[in-house]
């Protein structure tokens, strides 16, 4: 049988290189597209497990055209702003088009945002403005809503304070987070980009937990006692926003104090609740918990 042939953009990142190894673990063939002047060693890198890695310039949808040609899906794993969510993501679009290729699957990996409204989110935002062009045009699309990475938790997001054994959080001690790993979030976009009958959106979460549910696990594997504290509401977190915004605006990168405190405020709102989950949709997935993943650090 001959192999599926599925390009990725972003090949390079955090999730992208995780979505190529996923895939040729699954026997398809990947082309990485990627810009000339990226890092020489993750291109050996990506070469040694399999890929074709295609060096080109992504501003030109010709040269990506070419690139795509007899693929059955482009995923992108692109990670920026304006310049690259709205503006790299048309270019990719239109040479899968012009390349004939019949799927994609935006760079998008983020909460369900299709019940926001524009300024509640700036990262989120892109992405909508994205999906007006990518909605018109001649190709299937399949976005793929994994909540935050999971990883994050014991990380960047400052929920879990290890040293002085604490839970933070805003809002409601009892609402649900999603919450999904970066391997599962990368094993099940290789899973859809090999499968032709994806809707357009899909909602995935390796688990859906609560800040008192985190501080309960926290007990239970660390054997100590983790404080449940709140930090305040959803509107003085709001309030938050606009000071730092303000006096820290750091608009041109990608992920500023105020854009953290916007995806925590959006994962403490209901419209973020996810009431289908397509978890079941592949036989191979085995969904990582925030109780495995806390596990591994004791
Ligand atoms: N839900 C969550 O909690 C969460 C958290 C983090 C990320 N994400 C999302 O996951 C996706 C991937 O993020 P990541 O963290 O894996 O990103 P990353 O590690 O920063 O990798 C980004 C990739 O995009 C490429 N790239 C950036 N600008 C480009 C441009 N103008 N033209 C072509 N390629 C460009 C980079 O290529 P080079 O190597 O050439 O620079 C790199 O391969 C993004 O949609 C991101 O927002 C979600």
């Amino acid at each position: 049988m001959t192999k599926k042939i599925i390009v990725v953009a972003g090949g390079m990142g955090n999730l992208g290189g995780r979505i190529i190894n996923a895939l040729l673990n699954k026997g398809a063939e990947v082309r990485a597209l990627v810009r000339s002047k990226s890092n020489k060693e993750k291109i050996i890198q990506l070469e040694r497990i399999g890929a074709k890695v295609i060096l080109l310039d992504m501003t030109n949808e010709q040269e990506i055209s070419n690139a795509c040609s007899g693929a059955t899906c482009v995923v992108s794993a692109l990670a920026g702003l304006d310049d690259v969510v709205i503006e790299s993501q048309k270019v990719l679009l239109n040479g899968a088009i012009l390349a004939g290729v019949p799927r994609f699957i935006p760079s998008d990996y983020s909460l369900d945002f299709t019940k926001f409204k524009d300024g509640e989110n700036r990262n989120l935002d892109l992405r909508r403005d994205f999906h007006k062009y990518l909605d018109t045009a001649s190709i299937s699309a399949t976005s793929i809503f994994n909540g935050a990475f999971m990883d994050m938790l014991t990380k960047e997001i400052p929920m879990i304070i290890f040293k002085k054994r604490l839970v933070l959080y805003w809002g409601n001690a009892d609402h649900k987070m999603g919450f999904t790993t970066v391997d599962d979030t990368a094993m099940y976009t290789a899973n859809v980009a090999l499968d032709e009958t994806t809707p357009r959106y899909l909602r995935i979460a390796g688990d859906q937990i609560s800040p008192r549910e985190i501080s309960e696990v926290m007990n239970e594997v660390s054997g100590q006692k983790f404080r449940l504290l709140r930090t305040g509401g959803l509107g003085l977190l709001s309030g938050i926003i606009k000071i730092t915004k303000i006096f820290s605006p750091g608009k041109t990168d990608l992920y500023p104090a105020w854009q953290g405190m916007q995806y925590m405020r959006n994962m403490m709102d209901d419209r973020a609740t996810l009431n289908t989950i397509d978890n079941n949709r592949y036989v191979d997935m085995k969904w990582t918990t925030v109780k495995d993943l806390i596990a591994k650090l004791y």
